[in-house]
C-alpha cells in the first residue's frame, strides 16, 4: 500500500544522538523542514510505506506509518498521561474488544482515550469525562488530530456518568473510590474496573474500598519495561528506563444471585 493525501507520516531520521521521530499529516504543496534538509510532501505521497527518501541537502528520511505507541510518544500534554505499557496491559486485563462501551475518566491528554478507541473499534464507543475544560480541549484536538471517531467526551465529573451497560470504566484520576457506587451502578454484572493510581496509598484504598462496594477478584500490578541496545560491537540494557508509573488495579462487579451487590474476598 502507498502514502496517500491525508495520511498521518512517521518521519525517522539521525538526530545528534539519537533517531528523532515526528509525526506530520502529509499534504500537497506542503514542506517538512529537518536539520538533514527539506522535503517536499509531494514527494511522499505515492511512495511505499517504509521507503526512505532524500532530502534537499542529500539526508535521508524513512517514512513509516505510525503506530498507536508511535501517536502515544507524540501526543501533545499537559497532564501526566498513561504510557503504552500501562495501556497495552490495562486494554488486555479488561477483557473489551471490538464493539464494546467503555467509560474513562479523566480524560487528561486523551492518551488512554486514544488506545481505548482503537481497542473497541469502530462498532465500539468510548464516553471519556473530564472536569477541566483546558484539558478536554487539547485531547479533543489531539483525537481529531489522528482521526478518532468512536470517542465521547463530557465536561462532567466521572461521579455523575450518565451511561449504563458498561463493560468496562477505566479510572486515572486522584480518588477512584469515590466513583465506585456510581460506577457499580453503571457497569454489567461482571464488567470490569480498572484504575491506575500512582501512590502505594491510593493503591491500598482502591482494593480495600471495592471490597465495600461490590467489586471483587482484585488484581494489583506494576508495569516495568527495560529496553535493550544492540550493536556490533555489544549488547546491554539502555542507561535509562522509566523508573516508576503506576500501579494497575483490574477488579470485576460482584453480584448476588437477587442481582444485588455483593462482596468476595
Ligand atoms: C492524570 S490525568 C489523566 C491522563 C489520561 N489518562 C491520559 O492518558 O492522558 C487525570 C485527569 O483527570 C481529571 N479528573 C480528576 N478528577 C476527575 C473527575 N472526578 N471527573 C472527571 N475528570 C477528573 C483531571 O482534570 C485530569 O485531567
Amino acid at each position: 500500500m502507498t502514502i496517500k493525501e491525508g495520511d498521518l507520516v512517521l518521519f525517522i531520521y539521525k538526530g545528534k544522538r539519537e533517531l528523532r521521530k515526528v509525526i506530520r499529516r502529509v499534504r500537497r504543496g506542503e514542506y517538512f523542514h529537518t536539520h538533514l534538509g527539506t522535503i517536499c510532501h509531494d514527494d511522499v505521497i505515492g511512495l511505499e510505506w517504509g521507503s526512505s527518501i532524500k532530502t534537499s541537502t542529500g539526508g535521508s528520511i524513512l517514512v513509516l506509518k505510525p503506530t498507536l505507541s508511535d501517536l502515544m510518544e507524540q501526543i501533545p500534554r499537559r497532564t501526566q498521561i498513561i504510557y503504552p505499557k500501562d495501556a497495552a496491559f490495562m486494554i488486555i486485563k479488561s477483557g473489551i474488544s471490538p464493539g464494546s462501551l467503555v467509560v474513562e475518566g479523566g480524560t487528561g491528554s486523551g492518551s488512554l482515550t486514544l488506545c481505548l478507541s482503537f481497542a473497541v473499534g469502530e462498532s465500539g464507543l468510548v464516553v471519556s469525562y473530564e472536569t477541566n475544560k483546558d484539558f478536554l480541549k487539547l485531547a479533543s484536538r489531539n483525537l481529531k488530530r489522528f482521526g478518532v471517531k468512536n470517542v465521547v467526551l463530557k465536561n462532567k465529573d466521572i461521579r455523575d456518568l450518565d451511561e449504563k451497560e458498561v463493560d468496562a470504566i477505566f479510572l486515572d484520576i486522584g480518588n477512584p473510590w469515590d466513583v465506585f457506587e456510581q460506577a457499580h451502578l453503571a457497569l454489567k454484572p461482571g464488567g470490569t474496573i480498572c484504575c491506575f493510581v500512582p501512590s502505594y496509598e491510593q493503591m491500598r484504598k482502591v482494593v480495600l474500598s471495592a471490597k465495600d462496594n461490590g467489586f471483587g477478584v482484585a488484581e494489583v500490578y506494576e508495569v516495568l519495561l527495560r529496553e535493550y541496545e544492540v550493536d556490533e560491537r555489544r549488547t546491554r540494557p539502555k542507561p535509562w528506563m522509566i523508573g516508576h508509573t503506576g500501579f494497575i488495579i483490574i477488579m470485576r462487579k460482584i453480584i448476588d444471585s437477587d442481582g444485588q451487590q455483593s462482596q468476595i474476598t
